[in-house]
């Protein structure tokens, strides 16, 4: 009985982890402004020609003067693996 629970508490912890993780995560936290037509924030494909690896983006992301990059910019482990998610490296 143990065990099987054991063996569903990881894959419930898996399941959460993934979802948490790198994939997805410029959806989640970016798309939502970064989206299709550049308004109001560039979109991923427009990113993607403007920066072509990680740290470039992370950069640029923490160089905004945007008032709505604010939440953001600390967190530079966020903007590494939305960057990473984006296909960067
Ligand atoms: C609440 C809306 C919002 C969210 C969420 C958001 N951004 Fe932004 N972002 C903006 C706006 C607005 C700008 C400024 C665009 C401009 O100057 O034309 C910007 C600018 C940027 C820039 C600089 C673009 C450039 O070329 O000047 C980068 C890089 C960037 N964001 C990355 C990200 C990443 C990565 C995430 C997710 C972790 C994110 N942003 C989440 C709104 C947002």
């Amino acid at each position: 009985m143990k065990g099987i629970l054991s063996i569903i508490l990881t894959l419930i912890l898996s399941l959460a982890f993934t979802s948490a993780g790198f994939a997805g995560t410029f959806d989640e936290k970016c798309a939502a402004c970064h989206k299709p037509g550049d308004k109001p924030a560039p979109s991923k494909e427009s990113l993607l020609k403007k920066y072509k690896n990680v740290s470039d983006l992370v950069k640029a992301a923490k160089a905004s003067t945007n008032p709505m990059m604010k939440a953001n910019q600390g967190n530079e482990d966020l903007l590494k693996n939305a960057a990473v998610d984006m296909g960067l490296k």
